[in-house]
């Protein structure tokens, strides 16, 4: 496989037309990006980027509309046809075998054409692609044992090795640390000033300020504008995007938060992460009705084996959980849920939502046995049906209907689903985890404003998140984990974004533990 980055690649998309059932994904979408250049696509969730870039890698045929490669037309049937055309693409989901070493997956693709392997004069390009582009991984180890961050290097390895020219990342930032972001973003500058092109999808307008040096807007399938970043600032693409002016500022509460009055309490807990480890070594917090109390922290320090415990769905081997002062049993989900804890996970279509089951039955998926769901353990159809459009159109969920399989929704659509049927089982205990992880800058209004509301009303909120711009728009209190340990409580209003990012980093600021 030869690394020609000479013949560089500009590819035109027009007038390009996708539909499924019930909606048109790309409604006539014209967007071209340049060799040299890393062109951002931004939109609502929903507004059919990664329909158009599955377009451009030959997973879905267009119905309408032409792609051309440096003004030649070229049709795609497959991702390995757009490949040897030179476009790759780095999917949320790593298509990687855990078992296999890093440069096992990279020339697997390869396989089926050269049958002897030879695994040593492979090692050794990976590794010099590697060096080039400043990418640090050890092709001789296994997947398994590397971090998100590591396993996404390896998926833009491969498609180097394999001669992308031109690559696309659909929401590359939604997994990884703001630092492995930031690495990144130096990674993707060294390509493009190689010749490559770069279409990096993000919902975060900082980022793409940061990274991009054009932008292509979509709203509801159509291409709004293309501009260049130096000319805008975040909050005309907010506005380009969403068709108004968006909010960013803190969401003004009505109610005070009552941290004596506690609704939730964790005292003395110890828990194992999934390979037996201690993850969590003697946590204390409490939430108090109408308080939100934030997490912070890098992630893998705890945050998600705590929400576990709380949600009932991991053991603490040491502690208790009580919610409104009664204890509740250790890992029981029914009974956490019953004391009137709810949970948004992090992994939404694994843990939170069944991607094949439609979207009113993911929303009733923690009612069903009650009224007025269901009536003499019969489900009400109608009931359901009717719950589930007012929850569509409170929280703008884009779907052809209440009967589609959540699957079929774009990744934003997936959240606000899983959202709306926490909020709506009218808990005393939020745990939310990343609530606004690749949501739009309008959803992620609406999501807050429901957290305050959710607060303003009583509920006593555990934000976990690594956003530190989230938490200062919401928190009450922010709490800090680094290691598995609590390592500061800090009230917001005396919190400095430099204080809590140290914390975070694990080091210690001289300061009051209340
Ligand atoms: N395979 C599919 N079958 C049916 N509908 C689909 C399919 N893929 C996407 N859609 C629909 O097409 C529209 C555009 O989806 P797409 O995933 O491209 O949006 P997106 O801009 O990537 O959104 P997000 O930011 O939430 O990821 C959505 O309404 C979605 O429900
Ligand atoms: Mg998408």
């Amino acid at each position: 496989m030869v690394d020609d980055t000479d013949s560089k690649l500009t590819v035109t998309m027009k007038g390009i037309v996708k539909r499924f059932p019930g909606v048109v994904a790309n409604d006539g979408v014209d967007f071209e990006a340049r060799a040299g250049e890393v062109h951002a696509l931004l939109g609502e969730n929903g507004a059919g980027k990664s329909t158009l870039s599955n377009v451009l890698t030959g997973l879905y045929r267009p119905d309408e509309g032409t792609i051309s490669l440096n003004n030649e037309v070229v049709h795609f049937d497959s991702p390995r046809e757009a490949l040897e055309r030179g476009i790759g693409m780095v999917h949320q989901h790593f298509r990687l075998v855990n078992s296999f070493t890093v440069a096992e997956n990279i020339i697997l693709g390869e396989q089926s054409k050269n049958l002897m392997m030879d695994t040593s004069a492979a090692i050794e390009r990976i590794s010099a692609l590697a060096t080039q582009y400043g990418i640090a991984v050890d092709p001789n180890a296994r997947i398994w044992q590397l971090s998100v961050g590591e396993q996404q290097r390896v998926e833009i390895l491969k498609a180097l090795y394999h001669g992308a020219k031109i690559l696309i990342l659909d929401e590359p930032t939604a997994v990884l640390t703001p630092q492995e972001a930031d690495a990144l973003f130096v990674v993707l500058r060294s390509m493009v000033a190689e010749g490559r092109t770069v279409i990096f999808i993000s919902h975060k307008l900082d980022e793409v300020m940061a990274v991009a040096d054009r932008i292509t807007v979509l709203r509801a399938g159509k291409t709004v504008s293309t501009i260049e970043c130096a000319t805008t600032t975040t909050r005309d693409l907010a506005r380009l995007m969403v068709g108004r002016d968006v909010v960013f500022d803190r969401v003004v509460r009505t109610s005070q938060a009552e941290p004596d009055n506690v609704v939730l309490q964790i005292s003395n807990i110890d828990a194992n992460d999934d390979r037996g480890r201690q993850a969590l070594t003697s946590i204390f917090l409490t939430v108090g009705k109408s308080e939100i109390v934030a997490i912070a922290g890098v992630a893998g320090n705890g945050q998600r084996e705590l929400a576990e415990v709380i949600g009932g769905m991991r053991n603490a081997t040491r502690g208790t959980v009580a919610v409104n002062n009664e204890v509740i049993p250790n890992g029981r989900v029914r009974k956490s849920m019953s004391a009137g804890v709810s949970h948004v996970p992090e992994d939404r279509l694994h843990t939170g939502l069944v991607a094949d089951h439609s979207v009113e039955d993911n929303l009733i998926l923690k009612s069903y046995r009650r009224a007025p769901i269901s009536k003499y353990s019969v489900l009400r159809r109608g009931v359901i049906r009717d719950q589930a459009t007012d929850i569509i159109k409170k929280y703008d969920v884009k779907t052809p209907g209440t009967t589609t399989p959540v699957r079929l929704l774009s990744g934003g659509n997936v959240q606000k689903i899983l959202l709306a049927r926490e909020f709506n089982t009218s808990p005393s205990v939020m745990v939310v985890s990343s609530p606004t992880r690749g949501l739009d800058v309008g959803a992620i209004e609406n999501v807050r404003k429901r957290l305050v509301e959710a607060a303003d009303s009583g509920v006593g909120v555990l934000l976990i998140s690594e956003d530190l711009e989230e938490i200062f728009a919401l928190a009450d209190r922010i709490l800090v984990m680094y290691e598995g340990t609590i390592v500061g409580n800090i009230a917001a209003h005396d919190a400095t974004r430099e204080s809590i990012g140290l914390l975070m980093g694990g080091i210690a600021i001289h300061q009051e533990n209340n």
